[in-house]
């Protein structure tokens, strides 16, 4: 079972557009779309916003629907000038930028027992890259921040990437990350720019969530027919 996870409705719309026949499992306040996609077993859901919503969410896809590897689908803001609307970028690693217990003398991100930094699956990325090198689509891996603010101000832009080394933000990857790390499953992320995280970044995310949504899903669903 393959397991494909947004945080929005929007994020998942257009993979259940594309696949077009699913069965709906309602569980823990959830809505789960199981189908088959090119032979695959696949299940669907989106978590709702943010890093709690985010891991419930996965790890009912894993514990319960028995996920053996999970895809993340969705749109994130850029930290990177590389990095434009509509671009997509796959997170090497991922880290939460709002977890903070420096006054303890730790690096944010970090508390004990993990690390500030959760690698993402190596063969998924391969895959990835394969699916873009065929398709003549610029995509690029770096770090990518989670934490349950939306990121709408150049200072806050500004520390998150200097702090993490970040190349784009959103609320939901390090914690789903770190729940496929401790149950052992292989982890992907990718995400499709909505915004650039500055100021104005709520009107481009309104202007641009479909569109860059659209973008992701498809390509996720590209790289299923190759797992
Ligand atoms: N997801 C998309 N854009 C975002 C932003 N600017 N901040 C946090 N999450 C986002």
């Amino acid at each position: 079972m393959i397991a494909i996870l947004g945080a929005m409705q929007e994020e998942i719309t257009p993979m259940l557009e594309l696949i077009g026949e699913y069965e709906k499992i309602d569980y823990a306040s959830n809505t789960f779309y199981k189908a088959k996609f090119h032979g695959k077993d696949i299940i669907i859901a989106y978590s709702k916003i943010g890093k709690v919503n985010a891991a419930i969410t996965a790890t009912v896809m894993i514990e319960k629907f028995k996920a053996e590897k999970l895809l993340f689908s969705g749109v994130a803001g850029s930290l990177n000038p590389n990095l434009h609307i509509c671009d997509i970028i796959y997170a090497t690693k991922v880290a939460q930028h709002d977890l903070d217990i420096t006054a303890f003398g730790h690096p944010h991100g970090y508390v004990p027992g993990i690390e500030v930094f959760c690698k993402t699956d190596n063969a998924l990325n391969q895959i990835a890259m394969s699916v873009a090198k065929e398709q003549s689509i610029n995509l690029i891996g770096g770090v990518v921040a989670s934490g349950d603010q939306f990121i709408c101000a150049q200072d806050k832009k500004d520390w998150i990437k200097a702090t993490f080394n970040a190349d784009a933000v959103e609320m939901e990857g390090a914690s789903v990350g770190q729940v496929c790390a401790q149950l052992n499953v292989p982890f992907f992320m990718l995400r499709a720019i909505s915004d650039e995280a500055s100021g104005g970044a709520d009107m481009d995310f309104d202007e641009f969530l479909d569109k860059s949504a659209k973008i992701s899903a498809k390509f996720v669903l590209e790289m299923v027919k190759k797992i």
